[in-house]
């Protein structure tokens, strides 16, 4: 198992009482880019469902005790990994990705599996933090310090990735905390 992912299993009983509530302002400002009704969400690296029970999302992510939370929250779970899902294609109208893309192994699989699983106008959010933020470069230095294998963009770094997998990339919030979205043609 990796090690950001093993370090989440073992966080995951604490992990709700050390984070503050998710942004659903900016969930709703990135699901809203969608271009299709919003019926099937699932959030990719959605933990203990933190974010997803702000939007009645599936939570997918491979810490088993994550999951676990999530499923004891009465949300619709799938112990899987950003870089394989187990989805059909076209299947789902909306992709989150909430404080978790910078702990994936490979974002360019991660993105074009959001890709290949979202319908036609259906959008991917991510929400991340702007690693050429002054808070950004401190909390990518203290993550590396604590261990994890973390990896951080800016916000026209994730935008280009979001292209290359054959999104259409729009920025919709800036700063320490971002959110960009890319919406399937
Ligand atoms: C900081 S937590 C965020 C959880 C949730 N999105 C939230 O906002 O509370 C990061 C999550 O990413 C998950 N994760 C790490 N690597 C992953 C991968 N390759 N695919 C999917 N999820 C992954 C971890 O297991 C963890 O639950």
């Amino acid at each position: 198992m990796r090690r950001d992912v093993a370090a989440f299993d073992v966080f995951a009983p604490v992990y709700d009482r050390l984070m503050w509530s998710a942004d659903e302002t900016a969930l709703r400002k990135g699901l809203s880019c969608a271009e299709r009704d919003v019926e099937r969400c699932v959030e990719v690296g959605g933990g203990s469902g933190r974010a997803a029970s702000e939007v009645g999302a599936t939570v997918l992510d491979p810490a088993r005790g994550m999951v676990e939370r999530a499923r004891g929250r009465g949300l619709e779970t799938i112990r899987a990994s950003a870089e394989s899902l187990p989805l059909s294609d076209g299947s789902v109208d909306a992709v989150l990705v909430v404080d978790a893309f910078h702990h994936f192994a490979d974002h360019e699989a991660a993105l074009s599996e959001a890709a290949r699983v979202l319908a036609p106008g259906g959008v991917v959010v991510i929400c991340e933090i702007d690693r050429s933020t002054l808070r950004g470069r401190w909390l990518a230095r203290g993550e590396r310090l604590v261990g994890f294998d973390s990896q951080f963009f800016t916000a026209a770094e994730l935008g280009a990735a979001i292209d290359r997998a054959g999104l259409d990339a729009r920025p919709v919030e800036y700063g320490f905390g971002m959110t960009v979205v890319g919406v399937a043609g």
